[in-house]
């Protein structure tokens, strides 16, 4: 049983049209991180980051899950019906659906989910696909104290004990479009490399000596399938 843990980042979702975080047209090149993405931010300008995080959940009706999704899905299909001999775990960094919408029920959203809220007063965590603003108030205790459910610069990533589970018990870590510059994330490769092969699929290759064992060049939508048609034809 092949044990395959995928850690996605913004660059799966880019060729969907979603706005990466970093690189030509990098969501940080027009705002701050420590405006936007800290709670110091949200504490010091809710209304400016309600309407950051409420554009970005806006734009999520207007782009498809894509090819890479579709494949990752594909394979936790293949071994619900016992066409592969695996199991997958997905865990992105990425806020967006597109994985569940492409079919993937394994995802650990280690960021947060941007169609989700989250009160700071009762704890609830309401679904949610429309805006949200300062005064918006908490179905559950109905105080208006709701934020994103997104895990920002400062905060604890949500599921660490799942991920290190998984992690210490997989066979073959897989990044997928991440530029591997924000930890935890970034580090899961060293904390798997006793034990396991690691793969790396980008668009252009890092900069320095690269942890992976392998690294696999090109757009995700053709890289990505390519890989999972080739493990399912073992
Ligand atoms: N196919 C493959 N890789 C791609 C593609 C593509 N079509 N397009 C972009 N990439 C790669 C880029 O080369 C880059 O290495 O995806 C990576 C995107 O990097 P970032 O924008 O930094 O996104 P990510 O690594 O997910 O950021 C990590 O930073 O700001 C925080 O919380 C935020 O989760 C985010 C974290």
């Amino acid at each position: 049983m092949q044990r395959i843990v995928v850690l996605t980042g913004a660059g799966i979702s880019q060729e969907s049209g979603l706005q990466t975080f970093r690189g030509p047209d990098g969501l940080w090149n027009n705002e701050h991180i420590e405006d936007i993405c800290t709670p110091e931010g949200f504490r010091r300008d809710p209304l400016r980051v309600d309407r950051f995080y409420n554009n970005l959940r806006a734009g999520l009706t207007a782009v498809q899950p894509n090819a890479a999704h579709l494949a990752l899905a594909g394979l936790e299909q293949a071994a619900r019906d016992g066409r592969w001999q695996g199991h997958l775990t997905i865990i992105t960094q990425n806020i967006d659906d597109l994985h569940e919408r492409a079919g993937s029920h394994d995802v650990i959203h280690m960021h947060g989910e941007l169609l989700r809220l989250r009160c700071t007063g009762c704890g609830a965590t309401p679904a949610w696909h429309g805006d949200c603003f300062p005064d918006t108030p908490c179905p559950v205790c109905h105080a208006p104290t709701l934020r994103p459910d997104i895990v920002w610069f400062g905060e604890m990533p949500y599921h660490m004990d799942t991920i290190t589970q998984r992690l210490a018990a997989c066979d073959l870590f897989v990044a997928i479009g991440t530029s591997g510059v924000v930890y935890p994330a970034a580090g899961f490769v060293d904390s798997v490399a006793d034990h396991a092969d690691t793969m790396l699929f980008n668009l252009e290759a890092r900069s320095g000596p690269s942890p992976f064992d392998q690294t696999i060049l090109g757009p995700a939508t053709h890289t990505v399938p390519a890989w999972t048609q080739a493990l399912l034809a073992q």
